[in-house]
């Protein structure tokens, strides 16, 4: 289950928020305790594996506590963190002592100019400080990028010799049509397989798991870590999809292309336990056959990614 646990976040990503987003009033955001208690429910159902997300997760106050907590709550056996970077470094000293199981650092280019023109902010040397602070400290990181057509198509190459000196898997999403995704153009990742391939003829399918998640993984001799491809468009990955994602506002959707959500926060506040668990079973149960993200007029999901979780 993926958690978002805020609509806010300290970046502005060109495909992820607007700069004049409106956010969600405090009152309808779940509080630690009510999170806490849906995965209570959720791990009775058999949920063991949380990532908290956002916005960004770590500007909330507290939310490390509750990677504490949750990582105490019996039958819970992986807890992760998706975050920007930003604020990390502050964090992973104490992250590393609960015994978070491994962070994914979004991070899209490693030029300072396109990191602005991207995020809006002139931040990427604390991410990358991070980013080396936390391979040291022996954490298990995996950096999410996500290629723009025309902004940073090219950057894959810096990106991925990230692999080659540090044990960090590299990986590369397809831009979903969703929020202010919608409209802008992604680079496939069967052209870009192809472009690593003309670099790096010897790269192998790599058939480890590495994670719970639709990535395909692949080797490369002499590098550390691996290459990831998140293909959301082109590789339809949708029959091995077993995430539900609770949305900052206590929402649970089934997929990330469609509107649909099942309200859960009003149970939640009206103590009714069971009916949580109802409602998380109904929640996987429409988990829809496929995602229909190559049809625009198919996705009909209207919020912005960092509304939903990312
Ligand atoms: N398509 C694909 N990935 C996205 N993210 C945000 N919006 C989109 C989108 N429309 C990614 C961010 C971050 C992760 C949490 O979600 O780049 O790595
Ligand atoms: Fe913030 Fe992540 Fe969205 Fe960028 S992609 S604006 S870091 S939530």
């Amino acid at each position: 289950m993926r958690i978002s646990i805020t609509d806010r976040c300290n970046l502005r990503c060109r495909y992820c928020m607007p700069e004049n987003i409106s956010l969600m009033p405090m009152e309808n955001i779940l509080r630690y305790e009510e999170i806490l208690e849906v995965c209570e429910q959720a791990v009775r159902l058999g949920i063991r594996k949380y990532k908290i997300t956002g916005g960004e997760p770590l500007v909330r106050l507290g939310c490390i506590d509750l990677i504490r907590r949750l990582k105490a709550l019996e039958g819970v056996e992986q807890v992760t963190l998706t975050t920007n970077g930003l604020l990390l470094s502050d964090y992973l000293e104490p992250l590393r002592e609960y015994g978070i199981d491994g962070i994914n650092i979004s991070l899209d280019t490693l030029d300072p100019v396109k990191y602005k023109a991207i995020t809006g902010f002139d931040k990427l040397e604390p991410v990358m400080a991070a980013l080396k602070r936390a391979v040291d400290l022996g954490i298990k990181i995996k950096i999410n990028a996500v290629l723009q057509k025309g902004i940073n198509e090219e950057d894959w190459e810096d990106l991925l010799e990230l692999a080659r000196e540090m044990p960090v898997d590299v990986r590369f999403i397809e831009l979903m049509p969703i929020g202010m995704g919608r409209g802008m153009d992604t680079v496939s990742n069967l052209l870009l397989l192809d472009r690593i391939q003309e670099i790096y003829p010897d790269l192998i399918r790599d058939p480890v798991i590495h994670g719970n998640g639709p990535a395909v993984y692949y080797r490369i001799p002499g590098f550390s870590g691996s290459l990831g491809l998140i293909s959301a468009l082109h590789g339809k990955f949708c029959s091995s999809c077993n995430r539900i994602r609770l949305t900052s506002t206590g929402d649970l959707k089934p997929c990330l292309c469609y509107q649909e959500s099942i309200p859960l926060r009003q149970v939640l506040r009206e103590g009714k336990k069971e009916e949580i668990r109802d409602l998380l079973i109904r929640a996987v149960k429409r988990k829809p056959l496929m995602h229909h993200f190559e049809d625009e007029h198919a996705v009909t999901e209207q919020k912005k990614m960092a509304q939903i979780g990312g």
